[in-house]
């Protein structure tokens, strides 16, 4: 089959495109995985759900709506379930609202760096992403970002990958400012941070996102969720695949908001020891550490260098995460694994920068 048709296959944007690089998933046990910011602690009930749920059930479609998982979702935070939809990650519900928010070369705003899948994302939806530069110490660029006008806002709150919190007053100014979305990317909010959900109320243009790969030990199957109000819910109920979350996750979902005061006990001891680990980096290494509210801390060795670091940690089977942007290549970011990984890491730190 020759023809005249030369260059290429897909869309000129798609050939183009910059794929996202997600961190390391090592094959193999043994490893010390600090790179991608997943809990240590999965609750043994969740993992008992999922296993009675793989019956021959399984041949049959999920529920396309998740009705479950979202009665649960609405008691545990009051918001109701028609303000509520689900995703294959938080990763897709992103998707969804860009899809359903911005055209072709439309803007979509972000604190610039943040979560680094945003500017993909918008790229592979011919959108138009617009990077608003983090304040110094990693401030919110507040007029910056209202400046743009986007009719997408994304704000990663606790911020990442500095691990910042900000103020709800600020988050709200944000909200306010904007007649386009407002999207409040909380994936690591269980940590510390403060949540603007209680935006929805006053804020229309406010959806709340939230994930499951995080405070809730579930990276591995993928579920994310979002609320905000029942027009813009809508909008991407009408967009989703129809089954976009499986069976499984559904039933891992529901389990794992059943072990809530298990994993609000774990988080608090996460952020307990992040704050340990911070300051024997500070203390016994002398590196620079931002104030954290997350799951992990963004640290820069002042005579040492990173990528090195990182490359020794590694041949101890220890992953930690470096980015090659400019503002972030002279720093790691650690996530907080459980108290003898964490030791180990700093155990194998004191060897490779002594
Ligand atoms: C800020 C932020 N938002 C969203 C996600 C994606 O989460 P999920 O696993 O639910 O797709 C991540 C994952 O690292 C993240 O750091």
């Amino acid at each position: 089959m020759s023809g005249s048709r030369s260059a290429s296959l897909v869309r000129p944007s798609v050939e183009v495109l910059n794929a996202y690089v997600p961190g390391e998933q090592p094959q193999g046990d043994g490893w010390i995985k600090l790179n991608t910011n997943e809990n240590w602690f999965v609750a043994p009930s969740v993992l008992a759900s999922v296993a009675k749920a793989a019956t021959a059930y399984l041949r049959r479609y999920p529920d396309p709506v998740f009705s479950e998982l979202r009665a649960r979702l609405e008691a545990r935070y009051g918001v109701p379930a028609s303000q509520i939809i689900c995703g294959n990650g938080s990763d897709e519900i992103l998707t969804l609202l860009i899809r359903a928010c911005a055209g072709e070369g439309d803007r979509i705003a972000f604190g610039e760096p943040s979560y680094s899948l945003y500017e993909t994302l918008a790229q592979i939806q011919n959108a138009a992403p617009v990077g608003v530069p983090m304040g110094e110490a990693w401030e919110l660029p507040v007029d910056g970002l209202i400046a743009v006008g986007a009719p997408l806002t994304l704000v990663t709150t606790p911020h990442a990958p500095s691990g910042t919190p900000f103020a709800l007053a600020d988050l709200e100014r944000v909200a306010a400012g904007l007649s386009g979305v407002v999207a409040f990317d909380e994936a690591y909010v269980d940590f510390g941070g403060k949540s603007a959900l209680e935006f929805l109320d006053r804020h229309p243009n406010v959806v709340v996102v939230r994930t499951m790969s995080k405070a809730f030990g579930l990276a591995g199957v993928r579920l994310g969720y979002a609320f905000g109000s029942a027009h813009v819910i809508d909008s991407l109920y009408k967009i989703k695949d129809s089954y976009n979350v499986d069976l499984l996750t559904q039933v891992a979902g529901c389990a794992a908001l059943d072990a809530w005061d298990e994993y609000a006990a774990v988080n608090l001891e996460t952020a307990a020891r992040r704050d340990r680990v911070a300051d024997a980096l500070r203390g016994r290494f002398g590196w620079h550490v931002w104030p954290s509210a997350t799951n992990f801390v963004l640290a820069t060795p002042l005579d040492a260098d990173a990528v090195v670091i990182a490359r020794r940690l590694k041949t101890e089977r220890i992953l930690v995460r470096h980015f090659g942007q400019e503002r972030l290549n002279r720093s790691l970011r650690i996530s907080i694994g459980s108290e003898p990984e964490m030791n180990r890491f700093l155990d194998v730190l004191e060897q490779v920068v002594g």
